[in-house]
């Protein structure tokens, strides 16, 4: 973007960051001002001053704020995106959360897949947890709740239609069990469905956060990335308070907490890393 940018964007840029936490450097302006472009051709606005009282000043500014972070959240996701980190998942982070609630009356597992996108995370959990129902799950409930900011991608989530990119790492076997063909597509078929919730959660939006509560595992993976620092530290803390003192946060594969926050601890599973509450350690992490 050639000169300094338009305050109109700037103006943009801040109602966003102050709204979902993401944040548009310099570099991204462009960006940002072609999905308000999306918008603007859609409300047939000419001028982004215009736009921005769209935002900011007219009755409907709330409704027209969740069209425009449609248009700008990144839903890049597929099933069995990861697979050391669900390998791990299912080895040693699940055995652990059995034990460490065995003496609980409540046989219940909770996780929550914060930034679910269009579903396929959730999803790929849901199945993980069918194929331990009768082995480690036997006796045991699970509920996987799936959140993200995006209404057009919960929409696609609850609908579960999917082409081949999403569906690329699937093995034949899940193929086969879960999904059932819809044209050429795959369409997740109600077992697989069954026992996840959809909804919409601004994970800026501090009120809601601390209803999260009594987590059993975090998957926040990908998302963070457009956060800045500050917003970044205020979801991890929510994290912190919602995950039980057994409680495990996966974030992606290239993502850390490294100068972020200090009270979760770094555990290095086979291929994968996660985050457990706990005291620190001078090296900063330990095996399991
Ligand atoms: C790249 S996708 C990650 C999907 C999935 N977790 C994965 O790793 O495959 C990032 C998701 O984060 C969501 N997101 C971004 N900001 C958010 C916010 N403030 N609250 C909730 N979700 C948000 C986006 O809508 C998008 O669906």
């Amino acid at each position: 973007m050639d000169g300094p940018p338009e305050p109109e964007l700037v103006r943009i840029r801040d109602v966003i960051y102050q709204t979902a936490g993401i944040f548009h450097p310099d570099n991204k302006l462009r960006l940002l001002q072609d999905r308000c472009g999306r918008r603007m051709k859609e409300l047939k606005v000419q001028t982004l001053r215009e736009y921005s009282e769209c935002l900011t000043i007219r009755p409907t500014r709330q409704a027209e704020l969740i069209a425009l972070l449609n248009e700008i959240t990144i839903g890049e996701t597929s099933f069995f995106r990861n697979q050391p980190q669900l390998d791990a998942l299912r080895r040693i982070v699940i055995p652990k959360i059995l034990e460490a609630k065995s003496n609980l009356p409540l046989r219940r597992l909770r996780i929550w897949s914060a930034g679910c996108s269009t579903g396929e995370e959730p999803y790929t959990l849901r199945m993980l947890m069918l194929e331990e129902l009768n082995v480690q799950l036997k006796d045991w409930s699970t509920e996987i709740l799936a959140t993200d900011l995006n209404e057009r991608s919960l929409a696609h989530a609850e609908e579960a239609v999917y082409g081949s990119y999403s569906t690329r790492n699937l093995t034949p076997s899940y193929r086969n069990k879960y999904f059932i063909p819809q044209g050429d597509k795959l369409q997740v078929n109600a077992l697989a469905r069954s026992n996840i919730s959809f909804s919409r959660l601004n994970l800026s939006d501090d009120s809601r956060m601390t209803f999260m509560k009594s987590m059993d595992a975090i998957f926040c993976c990908n998302v963070l990335i457009y956060f800045d620092l500050a917003s970044k530290r205020r979801v991890i803390q929510h994290f912190f308070n919602n995950l039980l003192p057994h409680g495990y946060l996966f974030l992606g594969h290239s993502e850390s907490l490294f100068g972020v926050n200090d009270d979760f601890r770094l555990v290095h599973l086979p291929g994968a890393t996660a985050y457990v509450k706990g005291e620190r350690t001078p090296a900063g992490g330990k095996s399991l």
